[in-house]
Parts: C-alpha cells; sequence; structure tokens
C-alpha cells in the first residue's frame, strides 16, 4: 500500500517476474501469486497490488481485512507519499488490531538519489517507533526487492 505513483506495481513485478515497467500505468487492483522458498520450506506468497490514486481505493477496508501481512511503500523523492503511509497504518491497525498487523516499510527509488528528499535517518527512526522492518528500494535496480517480500512473511510467521 501507499500513494500512487511511489512503484508498488514495479516492486510486485520486479519480484515476481524480475523485470522493470518504464511507464506509469496507475493500478485498479492486481493480484499475483509466487512460490519461494523460507528457511528451506516451500511458502507460497499471494500479493495484492493496491491502487495508490484515492479514486480507486473503495476496496480499501475489505482488502485491509483479508490481508495477513502489508507492505507500506513510499518513494524517497515524494514528502507526501512518505506523510500518507501514517493513515494508512492507522487504518491497518483499526481494522486488523496492533498484534495482527504485519507491517513492512519501504522507501522506493533509491537508484534516484539525486532526487532524494526523505532522509533515511527519518524513515529508519518511523520504523524503529513502528517496531517493523525498513528497507530502502528499488524496483528499477531490484535493490532489497526480494528483503521486502521475504521479511513481510517472517513477520506474518512470527505473529
Ligand atoms: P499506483 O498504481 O497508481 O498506485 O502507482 P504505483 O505505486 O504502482 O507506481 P508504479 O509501480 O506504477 O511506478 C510509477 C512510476 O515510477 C513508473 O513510471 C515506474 O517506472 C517508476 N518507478 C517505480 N519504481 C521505481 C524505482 O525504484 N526507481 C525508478 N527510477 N523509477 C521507479
Ligand atoms: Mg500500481
Amino acid at each position: 500500500m501507499g500513494s500512487g505513483g511511489v512503484g508498488k506495481s514495479c516492486l510486485t513485478v520486479q519480484f515476481v517476474s524480475g523485470t522493470f515497467l518504464e511507464t506509469y500505468d496507475p493500478t485498479i487492483e492486481d493480484f499475483y501469486r509466487k512460490e519461494i522458498e523460507l528457511d528451506n520450506s516451500p511458502c507460497v506468497i499471494e500479493i495484492l497490488d493496491t491502487a495508490g490514486t484515492e479514486q480507486f481505493a473503495s476496496m480499501r477496508d475489505l482488502y485491509i481485512k483479508n490481508g495477513q501481512g502489508f507492505v507500506l511503500v513510499y518513494s524517497i523523492t515524494n514528502a507526501q507519499s512518505f506523510v500518507d503511509i501514517q493513515p494508512l497504518r492507522e487504518k491497518i491497525f483499526q481494522l486488523k488490531g496492533p498484534r495482527n498487523s504485519a507491517l513492512v516499510l519501504v522507501g522506493n527509488k533509491c537508484d534516484m538519489i539525486t532526487e532524494r528528499v526523505v532522509t533515511q535517518r527519518d524513515a529508519a527512526y518511523l520504523a524503529a517507533e513502528w517496531v517493523c522492518p525498513f528497507y530502502e528500494s528499488s524496483a528499477k535496480t531490484r535493490v532489497n526487492v526480494t528483503n521486502v517480500f521475504l521479511d513481510v512473511v517472517k513477520v506474518i510467521n512470527q505473529m
């Protein structure tokens, strides 16, 4: 979950199929499934790639209720997107309860260093407060893409 254009679809597609989508096509809702190996055992991960655009967000409560783990994505090049993850996290807590809210915080587009506006320090501070894993990722260069998805499964398994 996260604001429009932060790279949720690109992260998902990079994780699932190892390719990078250059063109921006706002998502309504897409579903993916990938078999992974975690601690030597096979595991199927089902990913709902959600809409960042508010006009497509009507299904939000329903998919939060149905979700087990949540990747909260902002872009390091967009300060507002970092602000926007806070109410999303509150919504998840409200609907799932704090003990069932498996979260990973992700600052995407870390390849765009010259356009950075959100510091790593501010985000790490927030993640420490939330007690959740935090990564800076790039869907373009594949930095931390696998770690993001494996970690959300790990957090789910710890709940
Ligand atoms: P919505 O579906 O509207 O919520 O957007 P989204 O969060 O799914 O964004 P999407 O993955 O479609 O990416 C938006 C734009 O950012 C596209 O043009 C991507 O090519 C670009 N982009 C996504 N991730 C990265 C990244 O890590 N690095 C760079 N340089 N560009 C990225
Ligand atoms: Mg999308």
